[in-house]
């Protein structure tokens, strides 16, 4: 998961983004598929074993897919439900989960693009999904939310070759409740992310290849609007355009950086 990377880890955290998180008092994080790479949840677009590199999405993550194939989708869905219930929250959880306590800081709100639920896993007190959940269903006509069977109780015997169930409601088909490729946001989490970078003094983007719109935009409006934003990343391309970056691992980083965070000293 971690590519392109010549530098050794861990590196020590800058220390110009210490002296940031010790100035914030809001901070917006924006993560990706990097930050669950070290819970053993593969990211989508590395090039070896990246889900887009192993699954075609065409096939498996738009409307129109479901609509072909709507067993092998949701089966498909299912799927990767089980193996990250399989996983647990990883050090970058854990420790983003503990910043969030720093007397210091009025408000650390995690923006996921993670359809995985490892950051409430870890407690993190304030999580918006852009991109939905695979713990979350609907319906894919009347759009009820549909219950999925317990986590606990079905990590073992969830059968990923069952079809989608059908609505209670209106007995058409349950979807994954996760946004697809030319799908729209859901209005509230949108509104949600932007009103919190809009308040946010400084934004974290950790484990993004900024590569799908419009969460993409979000580090720009928060550019635009004065906010300091730190890109931490082991991979030198999602640094652009990014004035300041870490490159270092989830994983490693966010531990260190909190270590740092706690040494008593000027503020
Ligand atoms: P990508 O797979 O596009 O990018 C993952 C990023 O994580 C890359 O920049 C990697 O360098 C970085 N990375 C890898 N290991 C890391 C580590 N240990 N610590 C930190 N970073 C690491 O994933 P996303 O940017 O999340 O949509 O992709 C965005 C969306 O595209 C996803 O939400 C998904 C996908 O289609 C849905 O699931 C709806």
């Amino acid at each position: 998961m971690i590519s392109n990377h010549e530098q050794s880890f861990p590196s020590p955290p800058p220390s110009k983004l210490v002296q940031h998180v010790r100035a914030a008092r809001r901070i917006a994080v924006l993560t990706g598929a990097g930050m669950s790479a070290e819970s053993g949840v593969p990211t989508f677009r590395d090039a070896r074993q990246g889900m887009w590199a192993r699954f075609d999405p065409a096939k498996l993550a738009t409307r129109q897919a479901f609509e072909r194939d709507p067993a092998g989708v949701w089966s498909w869905h299912q799927g990767h439900r089980r193996d990250i219930m399989r996983a647990t929250p990883n050090a970058g959880h854990l420790a983003l989960r503990e910043m969030a306590h720093l007397d210091w800081i009025e408000d650390l709100t995690v923006i996921t693009q993670n359809i995985d639920d490892l950051h409430e896993r870890a407690r993190s007190p304030n999580v918006i999904h852009l991109h939905g959940s695979l713990f979350a269903a609907q319906c894919s006509s009347c759009g009820k939310p549909h219950p999925l069977p317990d986590c606990e109780a079905t990590s073992k015997s969830l059968d990923v070759q069952e079809g989608p169930p059908k609505c209670n409601c209106c007995g058409q088909m349950v979807r994954p409740g996760v946004i697809w490729f030319g799908e729209n946001l859901p209005e509230r989490e949108w509104m949600d992310a932007m009103s919190c970078v809009e308040q946010a003094d400084l934004m974290l983007v950790i484990g993004t290849s900024g590569r799908v719109q419009p969460a993409a935009l979000l580090p720009e409006a928060a550019r635009r609007l004065d906010c300091v934003v730190w890109v931490i990343n082991p991979d030198r391309e999602a640094m652009r355009p990014a004035d300041r970056s870490w490159r270092a691992p989830a994983g490693h980083a966010m531990p260190a950086l909190l270590r740092e965070l706690r040494v008593p000293g000027c503020r």
